[in-house]
């Protein structure tokens, strides 16, 4: 496959952002990356910092990997090791960074819309590129959950029925997934979760909404769970783990009302045995690996189009 890289944007902030015609440049460039495809040294001499004001695995290292493929030079922040533990700002770390000639950031952040703001404050040609940033926005991962869609089940959205499980209120993957779906052309969106956990806002507009997981399953293609985050049962919005197990747990059983080649997704950590059982989270349906896999060539692919 042949593909070119997509038109360049200032920052990767949402997916909102984003045209379907770039996304789908996008996405195409991140299966050829994917397929194996040459990488180019399209960031050598460029310096990335992966900036983390929050923990993570799959992303800060995927965007390491993809940036050290592309030939830049990697700075990896912690802020627990950083001089933010003294005081200092998010601000005042940033340009600080950007202060040595890093022109590419890679960041996480709990509060909604702070990538968005760092990147207000970014020198012209510096680019952002927001790997998470409170309940709002995971741009990347929503690219890279269409990849493994458009893998398993091909390029017309149109004839796909996915189901988005769990906690899609405080879900930044979530929300990204959900504007993906529907700028690909998603033909059926359904949305399930106790009605704590869905939002109130227009999030879900256009979505099949239902908290009955059996019937929410039945002839979908593509499930994607997501992780109940534990402290929802301290602030009482979820009685219990078991409970919700018994009401939203991916068994095998349940996924039998699938379609049969239904394909299994989550953006990971998983919860073993909460939201989905060791069964299907390693079984043949799901795509769990694939997504991690797919992480690395969608960051390449957005490196590239931001400062290639
Ligand atoms: N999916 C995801 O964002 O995982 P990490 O928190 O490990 O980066």
């Amino acid at each position: 496959m042949t593909s070119q890289a997509p038109d360049r944007l200032s920052h990767l902030l949402d997916l909102q952002r984003l045209s379907a015609a770039q996304m789908d440049s996008l996405l195409r460039r991140a299966q050829a990356f994917a397929s194996g495809g040459q990488a180019p040294q399209a960031l050598a001499g460029v310096a990335v910092c992966t900036l983390f004001f929050e923990p993570s695995t799959r992303t800060r290292l995927s965007f390491q990997l993809a940036a050290q493929r592309l030939g830049a030079h990697i700075l990896n922040f912690d802020a627990s090791t950083s001089s933010v533990t003294k005081g200092e700002t998010d601000l005042d770390t940033f340009r600080n960074i950007e202060a040595m000639g890093v022109r590419g950031f890679v960041v996480r952040h709990k509060g909604d819309g702070a990538v968005a703001a760092l990147a207000a404050a970014a020198k012209p040609g510096v680019a952002l590129l927001n790997a998470g940033d409170g309940r709002s926005h995971h741009p990347t991962q929503g690219l890279l959950d269409m990849l493994t869609l458009r893998q398993a089940k091909g390029e017309d959205f149109s004839r796909m029925k996915v189901v988005i499980v769990g906690d899609v209120k405080h879900s930044r993957v979530a929300r990204s997934d959900l504007h993906a779906l529907r700028a690909l052309g998603c033909g059926e969106i359904r949305v399930c979760g106790p009605q704590s956990l869905l939002p109130e806002d227009d999030t879900l507009h256009g979505c099949v909404v239902s908290q009955d997981f059996d019937a929410a399953l039945e002839g979908v293609d593509a499930l994607m769970m997501l992780r109940l985050q534990r402290e929802r049962m301290a602030e009482g919005l979820v009685e219990s783990l078991e409970d919700y197990h018994r009401d939203y747990g991916l068994t095998e059983a349940r996924l039998r009302r699938a379609a049969p080649d239904a394909i299994v997704m989550h953006p990971g950590p998983m919860n073993r045995g909460v939201e989905i059982t060791d069964a299907v989270a390693d079984g043949p349906q799901s795509r769990v690996l694939n997504q991690v896999g797919n992480g690395v060539a969608v960051r390449m692919a957005a490196l590239e189009m931001l400062l290639g």
